[in-house]
C-alpha cells in the first residue's frame, strides 16, 4: 500500500523519533515505505515522513541510475564521519520543489539493524553516504534546510510556503 507522505510544516517532521524495540513490528511498515518511496519517486524515506515516529528509514540511492541497492536501517547511528566533505543538492519528498545545497561529510560509518534484526556496520560513500545522513536527520526531527544558515533557510521556506 502506498502511504501518504507527510508534508512540511507538519509537526511530526520536527519531532525526534523513538528507537524501534521490536523489528518484527515494523516489517510491514518497511515494505510499505519501500513501495511509497519507489512510487514517489524518491531515493530515501524515513518513518516520520509517513507519520510514524520510529527510528527507521529505507533508502536506495542507486535505483534511479539502474542499480538497485535497497537498504533498511533500523536504529541507525553514525559511528564516524570523514573530515572530507562534499557539497551537493538535496531534495526531500516532504518539501517538494525545494532544493538545498548542503555540505556534509563525504564518508560515514553507519551502524544499524537490518530487517532481519541483525546489527550491521557499513562504510558508506558517495550518494549512499549523503542519502543516509539526510534520512537519519529526519529521525532527529531535522529537515535538510534546518542545516542552512537562518537567512537562507527563511528565504527557502518563504518560497516554499508561497507554493502551498
Ligand atoms: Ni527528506
Amino acid at each position: 500500500m502506498i502511504l501518504e507522505i507527510v508534508q512540511y510544516p507538519d509537526a511530526r517532521l520536527a519531532t525526534p523519533c523513538e528507537p524501534v524495540a521490536d523489528v518484527a513490528a515494523v516489517v510491514g511498515l518497511i515494505s510499505e515505505m519501500f513501495e511509497t518511496m519507489y512510487a514517489a519517486p524518491g531515493r530515501g524515506l524515513a518513518a516520520p515522513q509517513v507519520g510514524v515516529l520510529a527510528r527507521v528509514f529505507v533508502m536506495d540511492a542507486g535505483w534511479k541510475s539502474g542499480t538497485k541497492t535497497p537498504r533498511v536501517c533500523i536504529n541507525p547511528e553514525i559511528v564516524t564521519v570523514s573530515k572530507e566533505t562534499v557539497t551537493g543538492p538535496e531534495g526531500c519528498l516532504s518539501a517538494p520543489g525545494i532544493e538545498v545545497q548542503l555540505t556534509r561529510p563525504a564518508r560515514i560509518t553507519l551502524d544499524y539493524t537490518d530487517q532481519m534484526g541483525v546489527r550491521q556496520r557499513e562504510d558508506l560513500t558517495g550518494f549512499d553516504a549523503i542519502c543516509a545522513q539526510h534520512e537519519l536527520d529526519h529521525l532527529d526531527g531535522t529537515m535538510h534546510f534546518d542545516r542552512l544558515d537562518a537567512q537562507t533557510r527563511a528565504g527557502l521556506i518563504q518560497d516554499y510556503e508561497a507554493t502551498l
